[in-house]
């Protein structure tokens, strides 16, 4: 029998190592090295078209960038809106993508739904987690009937490939990478080398016939993408699929993409018969109520390209017990620590006394500063126990001197307010270069301190 060949792998970045070391030179993690049989003898002899040791290779020319044909290939424009938006644009041919998520969240509904949606496309959607029978009952309750889906429930790239030859399709869906084995590899599906193999084969595939491929992928406990880093690298598009388990939103979020906005966002809502786009978020991110609460302030943030209104829900009570907590959900905790100081220094809040609790609402996780003033207004508001009236929202982020700064993209944010039928927006004095208030109809209220923020609202 022939000699196997192994290797040690980093399971967090993919490195190799001929001998086991404790800690791998790359990434500096303990204890990630694992022992993984890498091929079988004389790879060279393997399928040298899909392979990414030794083979022929055609030969390729340096061209001059003025001789390289400008062109941009048409895009796939599919049915689902926010995927388009968040792929900026539509299917790029020959474009490797990656979705990412938590199991159950609804990766592969996603892309069965966008399959079947695209009735004008040979589709084949390539399963290794689920059989035809649980496949064709996912797709009975899902409302798009796609004639030319072809669904095939194989795990070895080069029986995929044969499949691939026979039906020609336009775009193929990978369901999942971590469950595909190549022929040229010896360890298990999932194990570092073999989801580096498959990830070549097929990105190589999907150059050279320049068919889409979008694989979904699992994701580690800590929600990164599993397997080794350089598959982020490999692909050109990562979108990661995420959502609070009890909630029905779930959120579609570029973290890579190498033919569009890489901060784009797609909402959808998960129905019994499929995801539903949603194309207005803001009226999901601000909750239906007629009464007025306290501790409730609306900001207008921006994600990618998207502007959006969004709730932001504060409870500030008397601490009974030593240290008073401070817990947020959305927002990023240390920013939150910061404010409260602020508030407590430049506007006389005596906070040290007390929790706060702050929430974002939807499940929506905020790194945009302009939802600053909403924070600092919506904990000044639970604070004070006086409401903010519900058609104000908020725009500007705030500095350690309390003073409020002017944010990117305003009149974007300004008219999407207006559009959404607010009647005031609080933004920094700076913003207001450069932008004609009378164009929007909406009143803009322009301050440059906290202060006059809390004056104007609660007198
Ligand atoms: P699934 O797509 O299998 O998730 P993943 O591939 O990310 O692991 O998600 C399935 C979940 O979605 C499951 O809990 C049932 C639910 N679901 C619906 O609510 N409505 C539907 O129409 C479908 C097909 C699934
Ligand atoms: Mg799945």
């Amino acid at each position: 029998m022939a000699k196997l060949k192994s290797a040690y792998f980093c399971q967090n970045c993919g490195y190799n190592s001929p001998k086991w070391l404790g800690r791998c030179p790359s990434c500096s993690e303990w204890n990630t090295l694992v022992e993984e049989v890498i091929a079988k003898d004389e790879p060279e002899k393997g399928n040298w078209r899909f392979s990414t040791s030794g083979g022929p290779r055609p030969t390729s020319k340096p061209k001059l960038i003025s001789e390289i044909d400008k062109t941009e290939k048409y895009r796939i424009i599919t049915e689902d809106h926010e995927l388009n938006r968040v792929l900026g644009g539509g299917l790029v041919p020959g474009s490797l993508t990656l979705i990412g998520g938590e199991p159950g969240i609804g990766k592969s509904t996603l892309m069965l739904q966008i399959a079947l949606s695209l009735k004008d496309y040979i589709v084949l959607y390539v399963s290794g987690e689920e059989s035809e029978q649980q496949i064709k009952m996912r797709a009975e309750r899902i409302p798009f009937e796609n004639p030319r889906c072809y669904v095939l429930t194989e795990t070895a790239t080069d029986q995929i490939f044969k499949q691939i030859e026979l039906i020609e399709p336009d775009i193929v869906v990978i369901d999942s990478i971590q469950t595909l084995v190549s022929p040229l590899i010896e360890s298990g599906a999932g194990s570092v080398s073999q989801v580096k193999e498959c990830a070549a084969e097929i990105m190589r595939f999907a150059k050279e016939s320049d068919v889409p491929v979008v694989m979904i992928g699992h994701i580690t406990k800590d929600g990164s993408l599993a397997g080794p880093k350089v598959l982020e690298h490999m692909v050109d598009t990562v979108l990661q699929f995420e959502g609070d388990q009890f909630m029905t939103y779930r959120i579609l979020r570029t973290t890579k993409n190498r033919f569009g906005n890489a901060s784009e966002l797609g909402i959808y809502e998960m129905l019994s018969n499929g995801l539903r786009q949603v194309s207005n978020p803001s009226e999901i991110l601000i909750s239906e109520r007629n009464v007025h609460l306290s501790g409730i302030a609306i900001a207008a943030m921006i994600e990618g390209n998207r502007p959006l209104q969004i709730e932001i829900q504060s409870l500030v009570s008397t601490a009974n017990y030593g240290t008073p907590q401070r817990s947020s959900n959305g927002f990023d905790p240390r920013r939150l620590q910061m404010l409260l100081a602020v508030l407590e220094k430049r506007g006389g809040f005596r906070l040290g006394t007390q929790d706060v609790f702050l929430n974002v609402a939807g499940g929506l996780k905020v790194e945009d500063p302009a939802i600053d003033l909403a924070v600092c207004v919506s904990v000044a508001s639970s604070y004070e126990d006086l409401p903010v009236n519900k058609a104000y929202c908020f725009c500007a982020e705030c500095g350690l001197g309390g003073e409020i700064r002017a944010v990117n993209r305003i009149e974007a944010r300004i008219s999407e307010a207006a559009k959404l039928g607010f009647e005031k927006i609080f933004i920094a004095k700076n913003n207001l270069k450069g932008i004609n208030p009378k164009d929007f109809k909406i009143e803009i209220v322009a301050l440059n301190k906290l202060e006059e923020v809390f004056s104007e609202l609660f007198g």
